[in-house]
């Protein structure tokens, strides 16, 4: 993993269609719409490159343009790493890269949302240091809620005592 680095996204986001869809299980005139809306939204994207292919990507909103973040909270958009490039740290690298924005702005909550019946990103997003805080059931259908996690930054971490940075 030495050597992989986030890098902040700055062409057509259409490109990254393949892990929008990963992210989002939506179909590409939906995520076309999606795609929209964080446009006009300002939400940053940072990716990870590894021989000119995009193998992740992270999705972080900070309302900057607005100045109503006392509204929005921040958070954390997309999520998604190719199944081949799984499990070798690349979502923790995402996070940094998102994490490190929202102090760079100031903040120090971001949340996000995941399927509650989804146990690997329950699993990854605890790893990460987020704390389960709500679940809305049948949000998407009956069994399928919608947990929300959230992050503070610079918190002990609640599972072994560590502080995030
Ligand atoms: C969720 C996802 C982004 C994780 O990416 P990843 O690069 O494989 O994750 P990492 O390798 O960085 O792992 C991060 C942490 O989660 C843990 N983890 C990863 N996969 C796990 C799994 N299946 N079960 C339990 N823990 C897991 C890792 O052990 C790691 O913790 P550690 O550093 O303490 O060991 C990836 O599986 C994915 O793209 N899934 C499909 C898209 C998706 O569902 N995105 C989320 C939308 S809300």
């Amino acid at each position: 993993m030495s050597g992989v680095v986030v890098e902040q996204f700055k062409g057509d986001l259409r490109d990254l269609m393949p892990l929008f869809q990963l992210s989002t299980g939506c179909d590409k005139p939906a995520i076309e719409k999606l795609i929209r809306i964080e446009e006009t939204k300002g939400t940053e994207y940072g990716v990870i490159r590894l021989g000119g292919q995009a193998v992740g990507f992270i999705g972080i909103y900070i309302d900057e343009n607005l100045g109503v973040r006392e509204l929005e909270q921040c958070q954390v958009i997309d999520l998604a790493v190719l199944p081949e490039f799984q499990g070798k740290g690349f979502s923790r690298l995402l996070m940094d890269w998102a994490v490190n924005k929202v102090k760079a702005a100031g903040e120090r909550i971001i949340w996000l949302y995941t399927g509650a019946a989804s146990e690997r990103n329950v699993a990854v997003y605890t790893k990460l240091g987020f704390e389960l805080k709500a679940v809305m059931p049948d949000f998407w259908g009956e069994g399928e809620g919608k947990a929300w996690f959230r992050l503070e930054i610079g918190a002990p971490q609640p599972d072994n005592g560590i502080e995030n940075s």
